[in-house]
């Protein structure tokens, strides 16, 4: 699956990111008005491969990733990273549980990215063909980005996120509402950006997804971190009460 040499030049990080160092959440505070959504968070997040998030609507998982990439700030606590207090942000790329594109041709959206991460202009034409490439996009080049359906959009923005070259994936929700064949191809991108050294923490609801990504699962539930375990593990016994009630489908209240 992985075009080892041409996918290295593309997408591999701009610098290397972690030498293995976790991300730590320590203490973490963070309330809107009287409603406290975290309250201690203490977390750390492996510096290597996947990393799935998981749990119901509400649980503070895109707020965690909110966190994480300095988006809002924790009331108390802090963020550790490879003895800083953040992730360095030119090294995020972010994909939100919803697109974020421009209102320009899905070449230029790309370009602008390029742009945007320093890439020299002579080389972004070359670097955005192989983006489109690497995303089953060539022939959506000139296409307007916003009329794309919306995994071609999932897929571009995924895109633009790897234009930076960034050492960290932050992915929330990647495939929500799309079709198996649509998913398929932004997990295969995910999986080929992993293989280059990029770390990805993704957020899902899918338990073939995490089983299909990711090494490691979180599982929050109200602001707190109920299991942190091997994939297959969590999938098969996980560690708490919780998990055990959501993996089945059950209401968690
Ligand atoms: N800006 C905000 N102001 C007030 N409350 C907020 C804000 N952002 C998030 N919340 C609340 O924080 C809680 C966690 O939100 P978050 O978006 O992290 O949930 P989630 O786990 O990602 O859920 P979903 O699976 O539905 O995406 C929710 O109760 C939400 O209403
Ligand atoms: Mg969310």
């Amino acid at each position: 699956m992985l075009k080892m040499n041409s996918d290295l030049a593309l997408l591999a990080p701009a610098k290397p990111f972690s030498a293995h160092l976790p991300i730590q959440f320590e203490g973490v505070h963070l309330s809107f008005g009287k409603h406290s959504i975290f309250s201690d968070l203490n977390l750390s997040i492996d510096g290597t491969g996947i990393t799935a998030i998981m749990g119901p609507n509400g649980a503070g998982k895109s707020l965690i990733l909110r966190l994480l990439a300095d988006l809002i700030k924790p009331n108390k606590g802090c963020i550790h990273f490879n003895g800083l207090n953040q992730v360095p942000n030119e090294q995020i790329g972010f994909v939100f549980q919803r697109p974020v594109l421009l209102r320009r041709s899905v070449q230029d959206n790309l370009l602008h990215a390029l742009a945007i991460a320093g890439v020299a202009r002579g080389q972004r034409p070359f670097h955005a063909d192989a983006l489109l490439e690497l995303g089953g996009m060539q022939h959506l080049a000139k296409s307007p980005a916003r009329k794309l359906s919306g995994g071609e959009q999932q897929r571009l923005t995924l895109l633009r996120a790897l234009a930076a070259k960034p050492g960290l994936l932050v992915l929330d929700e990647p495939s929500a509402s799309l079709d198996p064949q649509a998913t398929a191809l932004i997990e295969n991108i995910v999986l080929r950006a992993s293989q280059c050294g990029v770390k990805v923490i993704v957020v899902t609801h899918d338990q073939g997804q995490a089983s299909r990504l990711a090494d490691e699962v979180i599982f929050v539930h109200k602001g707190r971190v109920h299991a942190i375990q091997a994939t297959d593990e969590f999938l098969r016994t996980p560690a708490s009460r919780e998990a055990k009630a959501y993996l089945a489908g059950e209401l968690l209240i």
